[in-house]
């Protein structure tokens, strides 16, 4: 007899480590190669950075920007003396960074050329691709259930994200995402608007995206996943686009860090070995309104922090790194302390855009919500039940089982909310992250929120035990929308649930279902 884990939990045979145990096996029953030896690791900082591809658009016309993207295996050089088996957009990992211009439309169309199984794991790679931070239409969302399959592919329709912000494009398919995360599928995505680009911060090569992430790696170079049980992945390999421990050149003069964690499950709390500050400029959302210097910056999955570090402080010759204070509940190993470095060796070759504004974006209307726009108070807990990550007790299998007809919240479209969110689960911290809307934090344990979290979000690092109150606008569309974990082994079992915002809203799984073939151009 076998039962999925649902039945069991249906059967109360939940609540033991039995239910962890499959899984547990099914990632070791492999018997693929163990850990690589730490000596092969390559010590920190010998390893050059390197910046993020762009992508090039396929064709442009007047309103819109198509884009290419096909999802294949490839080998990529990670650990040196290693090839490592990859799932990259267009095979590269991390996939390329799209550069999006407020008010035009993009369309990526996006083609699954996956094998059919997962190398070590077994599973059918399906995929779901998700702008993460930007309000799509609900079939262009990346629903976990809407699912492009091996040999289908989907265009992906993307209009409206109101200002200029740092997201981020990802797989988000059902209970897979984690893997298939893991395998390489995120990407970075730039949105610029006329007020970012018209301030005096650094810009062009100034401007550097840095995806930050972490890994285990087998003895054969392989990427290791081990996900303890359903509880997260934690990694003893820190990458910064792609590269271990990378170390940058850097001129005497200001950088602007577009910093995204991606990591499946890790948080950081990042510093400057020297003390001084990393100053915040922008959140999740966009441009914070006034920028906020910090020493220390704990950021976890998902959350995207614009900061600007000042190099012309120090002599050339000077090493500078970028350190990971860590938070209560990662896993860490002897240079997880450790992200990347930067060697200033030069004399700036452009004084432009070298100089933090004190007034950013006092205009944005996330942050203008006052709560006694508030028309209904919500709260949610998260929390691990019966071997399962919960939200108020519902787990995503509950919605699939409704035929997707359950949700947590039903606003109407353009209603202002709070919505409590507390974290019960001793012993974890969650990301808890909201598709569609951005939203600003009202308090975190009945306290303001810190400093660097003074600007628009749409993903918040929810620490044991704590609670925090959001408030946000719920639209621009009407349809159904994810919640979850961001500690995406989390999302996956299966800490997930939706909202619909109004009535009648495109279904996400049926108005747009990705087709099979080779695509045409766009
Ligand atoms: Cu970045 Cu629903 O995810
Ligand atoms: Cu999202
Ligand atoms: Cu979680």
């Amino acid at each position: 007899m076998t039962l999925t884990r649902r039945e069991m939990l249906k059967l109360g045979l939940a609540g033991s480590a039995a239910i962890a145990l499959p899984v547990r096996r099914m990632v070791r029953a492999d018997d693929g190669p163990g850990r690589i030896s730490e000596s092969r690791l390559p010590e920190p900082f010998t390893v050059p950075f390197a910046a993020l591809q762009v992508l090039a658009p396929s064709r442009v016309d007047a309103t819109t920007d198509y884009y290419s993207i096909t999802q294949r295996p490839a080998t990529a050089q990670i650990i040196p003396g290693f090839d490592t088996p990859v799932w990259g957009y267009n095979g590269l990992v991390p996939g390329p960074t799209i550069e999006a211009q407020q008010g035009r439309r993009v369309v990526v169309r996006m083609a699954n050329a996956l094998p059919a199984t997962h190398p070590t794991l077994g599973y059918l790679p399906s995929t779901s691709t998700h702008l993460h931070g930007a309000p799509s239409r609900p079939q262009y969302d990346g629903y976990a259930n809407d699912l492009t399959l091996p040999g289908q592919w989907k265009d992906y329709v993307y209009n409206d994200v109101p200002n200029g912000r740092t997201i981020w494009y990802h797989d988000h398919a059902v209970h897979h995402t984690a893997p298939n995360v893991y395998m390489g599928l995120a990407g970075m995505y730039l949105v610029r608007d006329p007020l970012e680009q018209g301030l005096a911060i650094p810009q062009g090569r100034y401007d550097v995206p840095l995806m930050i992430q972490d890994a285990l790696f087998a003895s054969d170079g392989s990427l290791l996943f081990d996900d303890d049980d359903e509880s997260g992945l934690m990694g003893d390999v820190i990458l910064v686009n792609g590269r271990p421990w990378p170390v940058m050149r850097v001129e005497r003069r200001k950088y602007r860090f577009r910093i995204l964690i991606a990591s499946l499950s890790r948080s950081y709390r990042l510093a400057l070995d020297t003390g001084d500050p990393l100053t915040v400029i922008a959140t999740d959302g966009g441009l914070m309104a006034a920028p906020q210097p910090v020493t220390r910056l704990p950021a976890s999955t998902a959350e995207r922090y614009e900061v600007i570090i000042d190099f012309a402080k120090y002599p050339i010759g000077r090493r500078v790194v970028l350190r990971n204070l860590s938070n209560k509940n990662n896993v860490d190993y002897p240079d997880t302390d450790k992200v990347m470095a930067f060697d200033v060796v030069d004399e700036p070759s452009s004084t432009e855009g070298n100089s933090i504004p004190s007034v950013l974006d006092p205009n944005n209307p996330v942050m203008a919500l006052d709560p006694a726009l508030a028309v209904a108070r919500r709260s949610m807990k998260l929390d691990r039940g019966g071997g399962q990550w919960t939200i108020s007790d519902v787990i995503w299998d509950d919605i699939v089982a409704s035929r997707f007809r359950k949700v947590f919240a039903n606003p109407q479209l353009n209603d202002v909310e709070i919505w409590t969110l507390q974290n019960s689960s001793g012993g974890w911290f969650h990301p808890l992250h909201l598709h569609l809307v951005d939203f600003k934090i009202l308090d975190r344990n009945g306290k303001p929120p810190r400093a660097h979290e003074r600007g628009p979000k749409d993903t918040v690092y929810l620490g044991e035990n704590e609670t925090i109150r959001v408030i946000a606008r719920f639209g621009p569309h009407r349809g159904r929308y994810l919640v979850h974990c961001h500690n995406v082994v989390h999302e996956d079992h299966d800490m997930m649930t939706q909202y619909e915002v109004g009535t009648g809203g495109d279904d996400p799984i049926t108005s747009a279902p990705a087709v099979w073939g080779t695509p045409p151009a766009p």
